[in-house]
């Protein structure tokens, strides 16, 4: 017998198969709006002054409607309430989800099995609090008695892009420090960054959830010798503190409890930054706009929480994809900012998205047997308009794109922010509405162009239009609807995950790579490959990077 859940995936899949009643193709758009004038206010909401827009997409009404029963089918609410009330919904680790609890007010009595989770997320925020209150106001000095002014921040992953994302987005020349962040194990990023640096006035922060990542470990010793050299071991020390959730090895690291600020098991990398990990940012921005932030992803928890499926921005993101996806076989995504102070939250939305639903299995472990977590790219608009949006227009395969603007900037020039907003509003309509064949022929002879040259350009010159985007318009860019905005993503995460059935906060997909590169790093310092460990490209790679620039300790093969 056919399940609820295999009938609502065939209802999906039988609408794509079939031309819409009035014979229109089930992945056109243009026909949608032709049809109903209406069309923009059924298929956008709006929450807290922000709006999602998604009528720039193929989605009917009956494919809307098969995409809630999806959505019902998946048990997406159930697992929803279940992921709230602590439940162990990350099945393979063991743990419950919960950073909506990280920015909920205090007791709003989200608990992780016996433990009162939110009663730890405030005590952990006062501690920041005070911390930040004691460096900004001059009481917490460094070793040589100078006011910190710079925040350097340690780590990689959700340990950093978060974070960088953040300051990037909020940071302004009249917040209380300056911060940094430092992330690859590539030392170019360290050197490029100490030049900017003085030793005696930079508070640095070792952020990793696990306090094992070998980038941030090799990074943090880096700094710590750096500072040292400057202000001595004990010095250095009174510049460190760090971001974890594994006390044990922060201590072992030589970091006292009171520069410790710890997180849970239940706060995922990616989604750690609302967490003790948010602390260059408490630092940088000023408590206040910390605490914006955090407000702003909370009013979006509420309504994920609690607005009807159909009303849900998360879930109808999620949707979407789905449609995108599974629908119509996009495998891929592009997220355009326009605003160029979210030029990280495509790296920040590749994590989130990539590490979360890169998954070939169910939670249970069985074949997932349909296409999951669509490649997430993107550049600032209009960036992105002179480097890849050509492929978005005239490639072979339809890439749907999130195009976000900001209605109001906080710059007085009004009229490149004018030309900002009018170029992402022409690429949405460009990438809907294409160009056909009559329409360039037209052009063309208008503009007095040879009859033969008409005919030479013309399969060039064609747009095939009906290319989906979403669009998302927040009112301005600040602290509050940067925190809506990246628990929107968040949470359409979430649905994504409950509906393919995916174990949505699991990452084991990056661990053979950091297994393989444990065993390949004695080698290079050995300066030889392991004969027949390898396969012969690695071996020969290895040999190669000996011979044509031996680093310390590698001979040439
Ligand atoms: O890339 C794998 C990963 O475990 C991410 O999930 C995580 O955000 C990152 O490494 C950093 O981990 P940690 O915070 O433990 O240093």
């Amino acid at each position: 017998m056919t399940q609820p859940l295999d009938r609502a995936w065939e209802a999906i899949t039988g609408i794509v198969r079939a031309p819409r009643p009035d014979g229109s193709p089930p992945d056109s758009i243009r026909p949608l709006f032709a049809a109903d004038p209406a069309r923009f206010d059924r298929f956008s909401r709006r929450r807290d002054g922000l709006l999602l827009d998604l009528s720039k997409t193929a989605i009917t009404d009956e494919a809307l409607a098969a995409l809630l029963d999806l959505a019902r089918a998946a048990d997406l609410e159930g697992k929803r309430a279940a992921m709230a009330a602590g439940e162990a919904v990350n099945a393979t680790e063991r743990r419950a989800v919960l950073h909506m609890a990280l920015r909920a007010p205090r007791g709003s009595g989200f608990r992780a099995g016996e433990e009162d989770a939110s009663a730890d997320v405030q005590a952990v925020l006062e501690r920041m609090q005070a911390f930040c209150a004691s460096v900004q106001g001059g009481r917490l000095l460094g070793a040589t008695g100078e006011r910190f002014t710079d925040v350097l921040n340690i780590g990689i992953g959700g340990s950093d892009l978060g974070p960088a994302m953040a300051a990037r987005a909020l940071w302004t020349p009249d917040c209380p420090m300056r911060p940094h962040y430092l992330g690859n194990v590539d030392a170019h990023a360290w050197e490029a960054l100490r030049p900017g640096l003085d030793p005696r006035r930079t508070l640095v922060l070792i952020a990793s959830k696990t306090f094992t990542t070998q980038e941030t470990m090799a990074n943090a010793a880096l700094v710590r010798g750096w500072l040292a050299e400057a202000l001595g071991e004990e010095g250095a020390n009174a510049h460190l503190a760090a971001l974890s959730t594994n006390t044990k090895a922060t201590a072992a690291f030589g970091i006292g409890p009171d520069a410790v600020f710890p997180f849970r098991d239940w706060v995922g990398g990616r989604f750690s930054l609302w967490s003790a990990i948010g602390l260059s940012l408490a630092l940088a921005l000023g408590w206040e706009r910390f605490a914006r932030l955090l407000a702003g992803a909370r009013t979006m928890d509420e309504h994920f929480l609690s607005a009807p499926l159909a009303d849900n921005l998360p879930v109808l993101l999620a949707l979407a994809e789905v449609w995108h996806v599974n629908g119509l076989g996009y495998p891929s995504r592009a997220v355009l900012p326009y605003d160029e102070r979210l030029a990280r939250l495509p790296a920040h939305l590749q994590q989130v998205e990539m590490e979360s639903l890169g998954k070939r299995v169910t939670t249970d472990g069985a074949p997932v047997g349909r296409a999951t977590g669509p490649v997430v790219f993107g550049e600032p608009g209009t960036n992105a308009q002179h480097s890849f949006m050509q492929l978005l227009h005239q490639g072979t395969t339809p890439v749907p794109a999130d195009i976000i603007l900001v209605a109001r900037p906080d710059h007085p020039h009004a009229d490149s922010h004018r030309k900002l907003l009018a170029n992402g509003l022409a690429q949405a309509e460009a990438l809907m509405r294409g160009k056909t064949e009559a329409e360039v022929r037209a052009e063309m002879e208008a503009a007095g162009a040879a009859p033969d040259e008409i005919e030479r350009l013309l399969p060039h010159r064609v747009f095939p239009g009906n290319r989906p985007t979403a669009a998302i318009l927040l009112p301005r860019l600040d602290a509050f609807t940067l925190g809506q905005l990246v628990a929107l993503y968040e949470h359409k995460v979430f649905c994504l995950g409950a509906l393919w059935g995916v174990n949505a906060f699991d990452q084991w997909g990056v661990e053979l790579g950091k297994q393989l590169a444990g065993a390949i790093l004695p080698e290079l310092e050995a300066g030889a490959p392991r004969p027949g460990v390898h396969d012969g490209s690695t071996e020969g790679l290895m040999r190669e990077i000996g011979r044509v620039q031996p680093v310390e300790g590698v001979r040439s093969g």
